[in-house]
């Protein structure tokens, strides 16, 4: 009998696991239910992208799987570590060395030059990237002799880099990124998507992704639909003519 087919390691393990989480936000006469019992599973070094419309729970889901807030109900697991089980000060430290995010709208520090934002992640731990590195980040982001810069003097592609670089810069084993691309002109956006996919790739770390552009979805290996925080069906592998169709099929 042939051996059975081994997948590649990568592809055997799970890089984070959601078991029907709850987000309920308090306020008005009755709490917001941003996340209503939300399970999914992200192998090692996948590429998922999150699609919903405005108010969906996207934002939500996505500070709830890499730690950034504790969901009201259910369990995240990153790696092999629960991170509804620790405290909050284990949450933040299992984020710095295992987390990378990249936020809406970049949150660059303006008195920071392009290097020290970079470095920032690390120099928050009390740790220095070594320069070596940090060189090989900046060029694989594209943005060689811009590190003396300050984030006024940037285009929104190029702050987009250095948000990227940002979230890389500890070697983070998942990448986590809100919208990403959601204030850039069509073809900046494409070439960040396409630097997110390449880097996550070449650095063996899985992508998490939420946006409600198919354009940007259909980077993506798996794409998850959330409507009233909840997922409502899945493609896989879609061209951005799919995944525009099934955002039409659910009437949004
Ligand atoms: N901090 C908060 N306090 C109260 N309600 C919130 C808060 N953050 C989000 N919400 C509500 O939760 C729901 C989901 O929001 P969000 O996750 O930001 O969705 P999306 O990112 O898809 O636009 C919305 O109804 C939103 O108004
Ligand atoms: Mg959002």
């Amino acid at each position: 009998m042939p051996p059975a087919p081994t997948l590649p390691r990568s592809r055997t393990t799970t890089a984070v696991r959601l078991e029907q989480v709850v987000k309920t936000y308090p306020g008005g006469p009755t709490p917001v239910v941003a996340l209503d019992g939300v399970s999914l599973t992200v192998p090692a070094g996948a590429f998922v992208a999150v699609m919903g419309p405005s108010g969906s729970g996207k934002s939500t889901f996505l500070t709830c799987a890499a730690g950034l807030d504790r969901p009201t109900s259910g369990r995240v697991v990153v790696g092999d570590v629960d991170l509804t089980a620790l405290s909050p000060d284990a949450v933040t430290r299992f984020r710095r060395e295992h987390v990378g995010f990249v936020f809406q709208g970049y949150n660059l520090i303006g008195h920071l030059t392009v290097a020290e934002n970079v470095r920032l992640p690390l120099t928050l731990a009390g740790t220095r990237p070594d320069e070596a590195w940090l060189r090989e980040l900046l060029a694989a982001v594209g943005l060689e002799g811009l590190s003396e810069r300050l984030p006024g003097e940037l285009s929104g592609g190029q702050a987009q880099r250095v948000a990227i670089a940002r979230a890389l810069v500890a070697r983070p084993d998942v990448v986590f990124a809100d919208e990403p691309t959601g204030a850039l002109d069509g073809s900046t956006a494409d070439a960040i998507l396409r630097l997110l996919r390449s880097t996550a790739h070449r650095f063996g770390q899985t992508l998490v992704l939420v946006t409600h552009d198919p354009r940007a979805a259909a980077f993506a290996d798996q794409v998850l639909f959330l409507a009233d925080g909840r997922f409502r069906g899945q493609l896989v592998d879609p061209t951005v003519e799919q995944v525009a169709a099934r955002v039409l099929g659910l009437g949004r």
